[in-house]
């Protein structure tokens, strides 16, 4: 499974990218606005590291609007992924874009009917929000669990790529169901290093080190 960030702070992604074990970066107007930076230049950013894959969403929602918007942010780098909202103007929106080879990233996607119709219109990725589904009592992972088998039953090319994750748990139950990336918080990310027993483990074999004789 893919690994992306959710964010978009530089210093965040050039961490995980220094370890190397970074496949992409998402980010939305809420996290550009943290930044108190000119979304361009973020994304530009991003994109000049080397990260292969970076999501950028559109802010319109008219399907003139957003294809122009989509048109733009495709030419800042090769990287661009657009994001577009699931909406019925979102999914004429991805399908213009689509067919002229531009890589759409659906987000806010809640339902696997939705999951459908985004690959019907030929959308790279599909990005449903686990932990907002959470958040008000739904099962988000039983949402994963559901597109990812339809798409198998169909031979989908659409990537699923599991958004609002909150916890590694998220990141380790996506991984079992098969979804092809998941994209978190840096803190989500750092988790899934850590270990007590690691920790605790090394500071042994360094302590029994020293009594091993030398020279
Ligand atoms: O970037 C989309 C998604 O991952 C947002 O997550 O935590 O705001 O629900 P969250």
């Amino acid at each position: 499974m893919k690994l992306f960030l959710d964010t978009a702070s530089i210093d965040e992604i050039r961490q995980m990218w220094a370890l190397g074990i970074l496949d992409g970066v998402t980010t939305n107007p809420s996290l550009v606005a943290k930044e108190g930076r000119k979304f361009e230049d973020v994304i530009r950013e991003i994109c000049a590291l080397g990260v292969p894959s970076v999501s950028a969403e559109v802010v319109a929602t008219t399907v003139d609007a957003m294809v122009a918007e989509g048109r733009h942010l495709r030419q800042i780098h090769p990287s661009v992924y657009v994001k577009i909202p699931m909406i019925p103007a979102g999914l004429t929106a991805t399908k213009i874009l689509a067919g002229e080879g531009t890589r759409v990233n659906m987000t806010l996607v809640f339902s696997a009917n939705q999951a459908i119709l985004a690959a019907k219109v030929g959308a790279a990725y599909v990005s449903p929000f686990i932990g907002r589904l959470d958040d008000q009592g739904e099962d988000g992972m039983k949402l994963i669990a559901d597109i990812v088998q339809i798409y198998r039953n169909y031979h989908v090319k659409t990537e699923v790529l599991v958004a609002s994750v909150r916890h590694p748990i998220h990141v380790l139950d996506a991984a079992k169901l098969g979804a092809d990336i998941a994209t978190m918080p840096f803190a989500v990310m750092q988790k899934m290093a850590l270990h007590p027993l690691t920790d605790i483990g090394l500071a042994k074999f360094l302590a029994d080190w020293q009594k091993v004789p030398k020279g």
